[in-house]
């Protein structure tokens, strides 16, 4: 590792060397927002962020738990950090491995007896105690964090600092909400993130302001089920997420909004009224299905039918005719037949997607899902995931190249990969591609679209 040479005034201590943390994130946009106020936390304790893990003195692997797949990278992984911590002590040095996140909150002091390199395993609801927990190891000894208490659950990380938000760039997460109850029978989310749990309006609308006053345009709602959000508004009323999404439109600079993910059983009124009435409410949605079969639909738990979810999509559509809808989609869930899967491939046509996720059904420990009968063969999952994902990016294709020709606005978030080159994001999350003569990052201008590549957009000023 490169050793900063320690400054030395005649009668001063010698400045200590900011000590380096790699973080290295998995999973979903939670884990993102996650592992910036962990990072956060630790800059407050004199750590220094570095990209590079062979020169960090504190790993720390924020993982996901939602796929076998998922959860199995990260034992790869720990193996390589281990024999880095391995050549570190063999040169006198040390290396602290830590493991947050999803995995860590499910399996626990387990991590360390399989990986014993792992010093500090750490879950998600206890990232407040991240910096004395380091300490604790630093001190020497494991240590295992994945105890809370409900109240403890949105003791959050302190906010960051101007200057970090600003590095970050125009647009940002907010999580409001944490936490599932609603148990579909494949998903381990309520076993890692807990009941579903609220951050109060002064909480959200403060950490809003804070992201608007560092120039952030647009800000993303976080929540593992982000339209059960709800809370007491100023006027003393039970707020849920559309009067939220008004009130942060209140706040000056703030110029678009969105949330991510919501549960078809929880959009009310209001919310739909939002996508209807306020333009700062970015026209997308995702909108988690994973069936088009109502047998199959009942034994994941989702508590809603096809039927449902297609009315649910109509009604939105007509609140908000622009609107890109999204969704996720999990193929060979236990006891799914031909004829199952059929109406999934009918329920993505009548829809119309413009982008989805989808996935082969993984067993998970401990979910209802892992011990029902007729798993389906891997090979027939394959082979369904094939046919769908072939069904989605037609819809796909068909939603961008709708675009063609038409004057859209995009927020300039970032020079292009190639000079002389801006991106920009589209209303519906495509990312744009312009000349950078046609604004300055944060700018939101209008564009005219000439072309499209797979989900993304090239456009020319107008
Ligand atoms: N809270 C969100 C999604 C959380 S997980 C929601 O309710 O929609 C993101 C996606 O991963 C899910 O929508 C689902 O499609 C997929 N997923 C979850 N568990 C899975 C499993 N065991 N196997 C395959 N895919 C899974
Ligand atoms: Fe998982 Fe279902 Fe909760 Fe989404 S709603 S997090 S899929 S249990
Ligand atoms: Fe994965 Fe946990 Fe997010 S399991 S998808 S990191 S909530």
């Amino acid at each position: 590792m490169n050793q900063v040479a320690p400054i030395i005034t005649a009668d001063a201590e010698p400045l200590p060397t900011p000590k380096k943390v790699f973080v290295k994130t998995y999973g979903c946009q939670m884990n993102v927002y996650d592992s910036q106020r962990m990072s956060d936390a630790l800059a407050a304790d004199g750590y220094v962020g570095t990209e590079v893990m062979e020169d960090a003195d504190l790993v720390l692997l924020n993982t996901c738990h939602i796929r076998e797949k998922a959860a199995e990278k990260v034992y790869s992984e720990l193996g390589r950090i281990r024999d880095l911590k391995n050549e570190r002590r063999a040169e006198g040095r040390n290396l602290v491995i830590g493991v947050a996140g999803c995995v860590a909150q499910a399996e626990g002091e387990e991590i360390i007896r399989r990986a014993p390199a792992v010093d500090l395993v750490i879950g998600p609801q206890t990232y407040h105690r991240l910096p004395d927990a380091i300490r604790r190891v630093r001190a020497g000894g494991k240590v295992v964090e994945t105890e809370y208490a409900l109240e403890d659950k949105f003791e959050h990380l302190p906010a960051p600092a101007r200057k970090v938000v600003q590095s970050r760039g125009v647009t940002a997460f907010l999580t409001v909400q944490e936490g599932c109850d609603k148990f579909c029978t494949f998903c381990v989310v309520p076993y890692t993130r807990g009941s579903e749990t609220s951050r109060s309006v002064a909480q959200i609308v403060a950490e809003a302001e804070q992201l608007a006053g560092a120039g952030v345009r647009e800000v993303t709602l976080l929540g593992q089920n982000v339209n059960a959000w709800h809370g007491e508004g100023p006027d003393g009323r039970d707020w849920g997420l559309g009067q939220l999404l008004f009130r942060l439109a209140e706040i000056p600079g703030i110029a678009r909004l969105r949330y991510t993910t919501s549960h078809p059983r929880d959009m009310d009124d209001a919310l739909i009224a939002a996508h209807r009435d306020l333009p700062q409410l970015m026209p997308y949605l995702h909108l988690p299905v994973q069936s088009g079969s109502d047998r199959i639909l009942k034994a994941m738990n989702r508590r809603h039918t096809a039927a449902d979810y297609l009315h649910l999509m109509d009604r939105i559509r007509t609140a908000r005719p622009d609107i890109a809808l999204s969704g996720d989609f999990i193929v060979g869930f236990p006891g799914e037949t031909e004829e199952d899967f059929a109406d999934t491939l009918q329920l993505v046509r009548e829809v119309g997607y413009a982008l989805a996720f989808s996935f082969k059904y993984s067993p998970r420990p401990g979910t209802p899902g892992a011990s029902m009968k007729d798993h389906v063969d891997e090979a027939v999952k394959t082979e369904r995931l094939v046919r769908l994902q072939a069904a989605l990016a037609e819809e796909q294709a068909k939603f961008v190249n709708s675009l063609i020709g038409k004057t859209i606005s995009v927020l300039i978030e970032k020079p292009g990969r190639q000079a002389g080159q801006i991106v920009g994001r589209s209303p519906w999350l495509q990312p744009t591609i312009v000349d950078e003569s046609a604004g300055r990052i944060g700018d939101i201008i209008d564009v005219r679209v000439h072309g499209t590549g797979y989900n993304s957009l090239f456009a020319d000023p107008i």
